[in-house]
């Protein structure tokens, strides 16, 4: 595996790839990588001649600075991780190499960049879509992969290559969890064991309002119920959603059960964890 810190050095290797016409595939990361990361590695390497892995903690998308500064960071081990599971390219761009020009435009993502985490973390989908936007320009995938752990970030760079053309298809991958449920985020580093339990009632909670919703009881119980678990499990609870899963507008009244994503953002231990079920899936 070669690792490269410029983009220019990474453009002219591409083009060669791109001139012997071989499937470029791209995935972005921020690091601290866990088996939810190694997941999209692989199902790149199923489709891909060329597999590019970005680790870049990129700074435009942290409305919150201790947020930033507590990201865990763990270069050695994830570069030794991508080397051992198959990947050809790791991107590891510096802040100057992302951001020399500056940082002056931002992308208004319309409604669905302003409800759930849009809502709860002000200007994070703008930072997402600019660095996802200059990867696909600098790397140009045929296929980007990204996890079903982040569905509202899916939308929104679903939204991105849509609206300004690029010619990427993109991949959801779905969650990866830990034995009990946890789904694995980089975070989960910051849990104690009794944190870890405590953030089961996120999963817990989802397939919870999920049976709840197959049993057609109405979506405004459901909410009542879920939020009065996390009360007595003391878990600060940000929001609980049963959303269209493309538009993530709220589902009131029910009339599919196929376009429905339940997401949920709390805090356990002080630490912001996301979690979201698709009902058809
Ligand atoms: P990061 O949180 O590092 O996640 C990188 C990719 O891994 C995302 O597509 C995310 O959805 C996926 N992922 C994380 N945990 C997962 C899990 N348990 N199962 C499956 N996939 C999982 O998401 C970002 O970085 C950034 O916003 C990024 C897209 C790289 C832009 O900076």
């Amino acid at each position: 595996m070669q690792v490269i810190n410029e983009s220019s050095l990474l453009i002219d290797i591409i083009s060669t790839y791109k001139f012997q016409k071989k499937i470029i595939g791209l995935v972005p990361t921020m690091g601290a990588l866990h088996r939810g990361h190694l997941q999209l590695i692989e199902k790149a390497k199923l489709n891909c001649d060329i597999v590019v892995c970005s680790i870049y903690i990129n700074p435009t998308q942290f409305n919150n600075p201790t947020d930033l500064d507590k990201y865990p960071r763990s270069m050695t081990a994830d570069l030794a991780l991508l080397e051992e599971n198959g990947c050809d390219f790791a991107f590891c761009p510096t802040d100057e190499e992302m951001f020399e020009k500056g940082n002056t435009i931002t992308i208004d993502f319309g409604n669905i960049g302003k409800v759930l985490e849009g809502h709860f973390r002000p200007g994070h989908f703008n930072g997402v879509g600019l660095i996802v936007a200059k990867f696909l320009n600098i790397i140009q995938p045929d296929i980007a992969y990204f996890g079903q752990k982040d569905l509202q970030q899916f939308a929104i760079i679903s939204s991105l290559v849509r609206n300004l053309n690029f010619n990427t298809q993109l991949i959801r991958v779905p969650t990866v969890r830990d034995k009990n449920g946890l789904a694995l985020s980089s975070r989960n580093v910051h849990l104690s064991e009794e944190g870890k339990q405590k953030a089961l009632t996120l999963h817990t909670s989802l397939n919870t309002a999920k049976n709840r919703i197959l049993k057609n009881i109405n979506t405004k119980d459901i909410i009542t119920e879920i939020k009065a678990l996390y009360h007595s499990n003391d878990i600060a609870l940000e929001y609980f959603e049963i959303v269209n899963k493309d538009t993530f507008e709220k589902i009131i009244s029910i009339k599919s059960f196929n376009t429905i994503a339940i997401c949920v953002a709390a805090y356990v231990e002080g630490i912001r964890l996301i979690d979201n079920i698709l009902i058809n899936e």
